[in-house]
């Protein structure tokens, strides 16, 4: 049976008496929420005060990117193992605003998977489409793309470490959330594809929905049977929000 999961993609939000009153209050009402793995990923010059406040909680953290080295001349870069020195359990990759904004392709995010893994983080490894990609009926088709590379450049075992986050682009801040029908047949196909290489790795993978998922449409989305949990964006910056959808996949 594969637990779900709840991830808080903060992205560069707030400032550090917000994230500290944020984590407050997520702490404050963890107790509420018993079977559902709880995570959240803030800005990564956050991530020392969030370590302080969250350690011997049941709430784990990340980071939002990491460099594809493992050290050296990298300006500006945080390493895998910097992020594992201040207790990061997960690290997001391949988020569609860094394929979009910062021109991250599928050979750089399998890389950056690939050295997650091998530094004992948990990879939050997003996958998703455009609008003009689903509206030409290439979801598939590009999904399959971006969970390939990674497929190739580690093999299925590297999947067995990870968790792959399923965001349509169109969805992601846009308050349009994919269907609970239309995720879970993209859900079932990653499973799938997966599957394929590995039947045991397939069923056991955590996938998990992103794209404008609130308290109010959590539940139907966690109901169907390929969705482990959501990895939420704007929600997630509000406590009382981000804990209900925590409730909601209990
Ligand atoms: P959203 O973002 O929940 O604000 O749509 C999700 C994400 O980008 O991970």
């Amino acid at each position: 049976m594969r637990q779900k999961l709840i991830v808080g993609n903060w992205k560069m939000h707030g400032s550090r008496a917000s994230v500290n009153a944020l984590i407050a209050d997520i702490r404050q009402g963890i107790a509420i929420v018993k079977t559902t793995q709880v995570a959240v990923c803030p800005p990564v010059i956050f991530l020392g005060d969030v370590e302080a406040l969250l350690k011997g909680t049941p709430i784990a953290w990340g980071a939002q990117n990491l460099c594809d080295q493992p050290s050296g001349a990298y300006t500006g870069e945080i390493s895998a193992d910097m992020l594992r020195e201040f207790g990061c359990r997960y690290v997001i990759v391949g988020h569609s605003e860094r394929r979009a904004l910062y021109g991250e392709g599928d050979v750089l995010v399998a890389r950056k998977y690939a050295l997650a893994v091998k530094s004992g983080l948990i990879p939050i490894f997003c996958v998703g489409e455009l609008l003009a990609e689903r509206e030409a009926g290439q979801t598939e088709a590009v999904v399959a793309r971006q969970l390939d590379a990674v497929l190739n450049h580690s093999g299925v075992t590297a999947l067995q470490q990870g968790v792959v986050a399923y965001e349509p682009v169109w969805a992601i801040g846009t308050g349009k959330t994919a269907t609970p029908e239309q995720a879970q047949q993209v859900h079932a196909f990653i499973r799938e594809r997966v599957a394929r290489h590995d039947a045991t790795i397939g069923a056991g993978l955590q996938i998990l929905y992103g794209g404008s998922v609130k308290a109010a449409n959590a539940a139907e989305l966690f109901r169907m049977p390929d969705i482990d949990g959501g990895l939420i964006g704007g929600a997630s910056l509000n406590a009382v929000e981000f804990l209900a959808i925590c409730q909601a996949a209990g």
